[in-house]
């Protein structure tokens, strides 16, 4: 039998129960459990207990979610091919984002069909922002075969996009291809290109053609010009790039090679989706503590952002989640700060330096509890002007 969980809604000064078909289940449930569930953000799931008498039990909202998850089921997908059923999907698809993934709907959904339409989509955004995480979640929700490469990683980009040449007393010189070269050739494979900014020219090169929708080849040996391995149907390229004024260590990329793609810009998080995030990821840390580390994660980005800010960067969620982890496990907030943010900011410039602007931003949420007004922006501003004239 299914399984019959209920989401509950506030309507005027009355909580309604409903289940994903729409159907509405508030009288069949106490008024005090329906709101104490709604308190709780929880959901509640129809239960049988020994004697045979149903009850509604608190469950979390994530199975309310599941019973609710797309009216066709993702696992019989390759690529869906009518239209009705690409929308569908599509439109569906915001249930199929892991929760620990915050990201919008429609950016989802952009990207998501992105992948449906075989596209090349480019993850955009700043070191830390979900790039990586948001490619790979959509590699997990098309049901697809997928292969995964950082190119930022690798040194020799023709032997990891085309392969090997290699010499055998019996065979004598053969070439061994690369796992790319398997992966363009499968069917409806999701290829994702991680790091495609830090990349070598050479490795941009050799994906020039293999990414242009006239061409989708890849040339084996770019010298004789001859052997080509075709792209076959329906692969769709995944690639992320850390593009962003403030990266002048990622290779400029080449235009050309940025207009073979689609370019889904990931959002930096505001500090309530932040807190949102740490929160999920840290529900038995003390809330104002990862209050607090959002509300500085976001300081810093507010004042990297603004033209007179006093930070070339702000600290990425990468960092303002390692925060939240080293105090689960029992660091303070300065230490925390001290031994994974003061290092990402120069120190030179003694009183002057970003070291020291972080330092007094932290200090104001450690010595002084958990006031809310403890961070003051204009406070913040006036303390720069005073440095900027003395
Ligand atoms: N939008 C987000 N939602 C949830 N977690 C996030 C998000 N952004 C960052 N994180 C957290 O930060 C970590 C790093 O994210 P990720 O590796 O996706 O960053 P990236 O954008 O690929 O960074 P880089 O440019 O350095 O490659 C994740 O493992 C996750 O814990
Ligand atoms: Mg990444």
């Amino acid at each position: 039998m299914n399984k019959l969980v209920v989401k509950i809604e506030m309507s005027g000064n009355r909580f309604n129960a409903w289940d994903s078909e729409g159907i509405k289940h508030t009288s069949e449930i106490n008024n005090s459990t329906r709101k104490s569930a709604f308190k709780a953000g929880m959901a509640l799931e129809k239960r049988e207990g020994k004697t045979g008498k149903t009850y509604w039990w608190k469950v979390p909202m994530s199975e309310f979610e599941k019973s609710s998850a797309p009216v066709f089921n993702a696992e019989e997908l390759a690529v869906p091919e009518d239209h009705a059923e690409i929308l569908n999907f599509i439109h569906s698809s915001y249930s199929l984002k892991p929760e620990l993934l915050v990201m919008k709907e429609l950016k989802w959904k952009y990207l998501v069909r992105g992948a449906v339409r075989g596209k090349n989509i480019l993850m955009t955004g700043p070191a830390g922002c979900g790039k990586t995480l948001a490619a790979k979640s959509l590699v997990g929700a098309m049901n697809r075969p997928d292969f995964y490469f950082n190119l930022g990683a690798t040194q020799d980009p023709r032997a990891t996009l085309i392969g090997n040449v290699h010499f055998d007393k019996k065979d004598g010189t053969y070439f061994s291809e690369s796992l790319f070269v398997k992966a363009i050739q499968t069917e409806n494979a999701v290829v994702l290109l991680d790091e495609l900014s830090r990349a070598h020219p050479d490795a941009w090169n050799i994906l020039m053609t293999v990414l242009d929708e006239g061409q989708r080849y890849l040339r084996l040996d770019e010298a004789d010009g001859q052997a080509t391995i075709k792209v076959a149907k329906g692969v769709t390229f995944v690639a992320t790039a850390n593009i962003g004024n403030e990266y002048t260590s990622t290779r400029v990329m080449d235009k050309a090679l940025m207009d073979r793609f689609i370019i889904v810009e990931m959002d930096v998080l505001n500090d309530e989706e932040e807190l949102g995030l740490l929160t999920y990821l840290y529900p038995n840390v003390d809330p104002e503590l990862l209050k607090a580390v959002a509300e500085i994660a976001n300081s810093t980005r507010v004042e990297a952002s603004s033209e007179d800010g006093k930070f070339a960067s702000g600290v990425s969620t990468r960092t303002s989640v390692e925060m939240a982890g080293l105090i689960f496990d029992g660091f303070g907030l300065d230490e925390a700060a001290e031994v994974c943010v003061y290092p990402q900011f120069d120190s030179s410039g003694g009183a002057d330096s970003e070291r020291t602007f972080i330092k007094q931003l932290v200090q104001k949420y450690v010595s002084d509890g958990t006031d809310e007004n403890l961070f003051n922006e204009e406070e913040v501003g006036e303390e720069s002007e005073a440095e900027y004239t003395s």
